[in-house]
């Protein structure tokens, strides 16, 4: 375990490039798409652009209102805050489409703050530094198949810290802070060691904050912990774990949490929490 002094100032430009770049290394979107059929291309680009034409002859929107889009549009790419104006506020609609399907757990959306690759956990411990503050939390669980086949497959875990920063994502934090893999055993049980994460705020100072604050929202997520969940044979589960009582899992300006995945944590003598929380993972078809 290593202790920062963080003297840096997390900002939404140097979190906002940091997801951006992750974005392009990770994930190869053109690849997924390139043979997408004109007919759908038509459809789909026909469809939004007729529904950002009837806002505007229904709302009366004006030049001055079409200059001020026209600004933010090419500030929030400034910003680097695509990833994270799409995860905000669009990713949990194509989720929920993806996976209507499923007969195991619910999931949610992954947002913009993961990172692949993970070192495994040793002592079933996730890493954070010798001053981490937080609530310690205990996680013994078990992954199935739907059939009720234990899974020996692996969870993917990362989330905030107390001030509800993520590593790689704000500055002086040690790079693995607060994210691991777990291995399940053959009967499919794991546990984890973690802290319990705070609420957060996205970040206010990029335009995303400015569209939230014109716009007279709120900028706060319920606090989480994000997973993902796989085993041979079986979807990927991504998803996110809530606390109970948490005011913004009400209003979460994602729209990311599902009654399915609030957790019932137990108060421990010691002072810790304990979750009992288990995956059912979907066959591949
Ligand atoms: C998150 O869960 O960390 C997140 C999701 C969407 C946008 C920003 C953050
Ligand atoms: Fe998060």
């Amino acid at each position: 375990m290593t202790t920062t002094h963080d003297t840096q100032v997390a900002t939404a430009a140097a979190s906002g490039a940091n997801a951006t770049d992750r974005f392009q290394t990770d994930k190869s979107p053109y690849e997924a798409v390139k043979d997408v059929p004109p007919e759908r291309v038509n459809e789909l680009a026909r469809e939004v652009l007729e529904s950002i034409h009837n806002t505007i002859r229904t709302h009366k929107v004006t030049y001055a209102e079409y200059n001020a889009l026209k600004a933010w549009l090419i500030q929030v790419g400034q910003d680097g805050e695509w990833p994270l104006f799409l995860d905000v506020w669009i990713e949990h609609v194509v989720e929920d489409v993806a996976t209507e399907h499923r007969k195991g757990n619910k999931g949610t959306i992954e947002g913009p703050y993961y990172v692949p690759n993970a070192p495994d956990a040793v002592d079933n411990t996730i890493p954070m530094r010798d001053d981490e503050s937080g609530t310690p939390l205990t996680w013994k669980s078990t992954i199935t198949s739907v059939d009720g086949t234990p899974l020996q497959g692996k969870v993917e875990l990362w989330h905030a810290d107390n001030e509800g920063f993520y590593s790689q994502f704000a500055p002086g934090i040690p790079e693995w802070n607060l994210r691991a893999t777990f291995h399940a055993d053959e009967q499919g049980n794991f546990e984890i060691h973690t802290i319990q994460p705070a609420p957060y705020q996205i970040p206010t100072d990029g335009s995303c904050g400015k569209l939230i604050a014109a716009a007279g929202w709120h900028a706060w997520r319920p606090a989480h912990m994000h997973v993902k969940v796989s085993a041979p044979g079986h979807e990927l589960l991504t998803a996110q774990l809530y606390f109970p009582g948490d005011p913004h899992n009400e209003d979460d300006i994602a729209d990311a949490v599902k009654p399915e995945l609030v957790l019932d944590p137990k108060q421990q003598d010691d002072g810790s929490v304990a979750i009992n929380y288990n995956f059912v993972l979907d066959p591949q078809s």
